[in-house]
């Protein structure tokens, strides 16, 4: 049985094949492909895009979605995680997604389970499903040709399980990706280039992946206020000039933070494409790993 855990779980025949499904599923039709199955989403994290864009994209394969709400159910009475998902096991779903805060979490709980389970974001770990609807993304803007595309993925790579996908998943593709970020969020390997500010490379690079800083998994407080962040790191039209470059961010996005007002209408930002095709790209995670079982 085959889950998705992180990207390297699949090839990139397996990922090019998805993407093949991906394109199919971007007319947002409903189907029977996965008529009778029930797919469990977890989410012990708060949740708007990854958590409504897999429900969808159960729905409209025709899979039946039990959410379970984790702020009423027994893990508030001292339930261990390993249990609450032993007890969804016996109830024989096709499918588990999980988003937790433990980075390996999802992992570790496969050999518990009897069905699929798919990461829907582990702590600073992983969220393979964001980086493939990325990958998704520009492969669509760039009509496939992405080799030797340079991407900057700027703000909190130190934290951004989405920063920690996409530099293993892109490189694999052929793009280039580099990091630009305040030495507080700059990432602890030197796998990749980091600057200190995006004019030091912008006249280079074909992809801007902005990142919301996330504070919350910070123990030190970096800035008096994101105001003081965002005058070096906000994606401002200022920043962009004319230059012909792919503008993503994962969302949630911190508004005149990570990205301007201005920039997030300007038709160089795919933000909501990226939503869009998530739904798609998460059809085709779904057909895959249900109907290999
Ligand atoms: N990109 C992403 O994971 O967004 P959510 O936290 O809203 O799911």
């Amino acid at each position: 049985m085959q889950n998705l855990i992180r990207t390297s779980d699949f090839t990139n025949e397996e990922i090019i094949s998805l993407f093949d499904d991906a394109k199919l599923f971007l007319d947002m039709k409903s189907r029977d492909i996965l008529k009778g199955k029930v797919i469990v989403t977890l989410f012990f994290e708060n949740s708007t895009r990854t958590r409504s864009a897999f429900e969808i994209a159960a729905k409209r394969l025709g899979a039946e979605v039990v959410s379970l709400d984790v702020g009423t159910s027994s893990s508030s009475k001292g339930e261990t995680i390993f249990d609450t998902v032993a007890n969804i096991n016996a109830m024989c779903p096709d499918a588990i997604i999980i988003r937790h805060s433990e980075c390996g979490l999802p992992g570790t709980l496969v050999e518990y389970v009897d069905c699929p389970i798919i990461n829907a974001g582990d702590g600073t770990h992983a969220h393979p499903t964001q980086a493939l609807l990325d990958l998704f993304t520009m492969m669509e803007h760039f009509d496939g040709k992405v080799e030797g595309k340079k991407v900057a993925i700027v703000g909190d790579v130190r934290t951004s399980r989405v920063a920690g996908s996409n530099r293993k998943l892109l490189p694999r593709f052929g793009l280039d990706v580099c990091f630009v970020a305040p030495d507080c969020f700059k990432h602890e390997s030197n796998d990749h280039k980091q600057y200190d500010n995006l004019l030091e490379v912008i006249d280079e690079v074909d992809v801007v992946m902005s990142l919301r800083t996330q504070l919350e998994r910070h123990n030190e407080i970096y800035f008096q206020s994101l105001n003081d962040y965002a005058k070096d790191y906000c994606i401002t039209e200022e920043v962009m000039g004319d230059r012909d470059i792919l503008l993503l961010h994962p969302g949630p996005v911190n508004r005149n933070v990570d990205i301007s007002d201005e920039m997030l209408l300007d038709p160089r930002s795919k933000v909501l494409k990226q939503v869009k095709n998530g739904v798609a790209v998460r059809m085709a995670v779904l057909k895959k790993l249900i109907l290999s079982q």
